[in-house]
């Protein structure tokens, strides 16, 4: 079982929407058992709320939340990470390099080296897009997308 712990600065927009694509994509490889997915948010703003409106329109648009996952995606909302999450999660994955600052100043450390940015498992390395700003959800959900992607082939699959 490979744990899996998408973090961004809400939980309401990017580290959900990573949740579900990779969940989705799971599923549809029949390899979901293989993993356990959740997401966490560094900040206290959102705690609580459910995934963004836009950002589920935008699953919503690629059948996530629809006819796959509807009862996860309806019932998701927003936590904070926690300390023990370090040891419960194989992967705690960024969106941006905030994020990573934000976990380290949480977890004090990364001994196993488990804190990493999605995007650095692509050949295009870099943040992803926070489209709290940008509001360009279907943007996020592309990176997002390759993202889960490279991991999945870096994991094996
Ligand atoms: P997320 O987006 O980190 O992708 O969930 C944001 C959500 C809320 C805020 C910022 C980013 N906020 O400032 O409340």
């Amino acid at each position: 079982m490979i744990k899996i712990l998408f973090v961004c600065l809400g939980n309401i927009c990017r580290s959900p929407m990573a949740e579900f694509i990779l969940k989705d994509m799971t599923t549809r490889r029949g390899i979901a058992a293989d993993f356990s997915i959740a997401s966490a948010a560094t900040s206290n703003e959102e705690i609580g709320n459910g995934i963004y409106p836009p950002a589920k329109a935008e699953l919503a648009c690629h059948g996530i939340g629809t006819d796959r996952l509807r009862a996860e995606v309806a019932a998701k909302t927003a936590r904070r990470i926690r300390r023990s999450d370090y040891a419960e999660y194989d992967y705690l994955i960024a969106m941006e390099n905030f994020n990573i600052r934000n976990m380290m100043r949480e977890f004090g450390d990364d001994p196993e080296n488990k804190i990493c940015r999605l995007l650095d498992f692509t050949n295009r390395p870099g943040d992803i897009d926070d489209p709290w700003y940008t509001r360009k959800f279907d943007v996020t959900y592309e990176q997002i997308t390759a993202g889960c992607e490279a991991l999945l082939e870096k994991l094996g699959y």
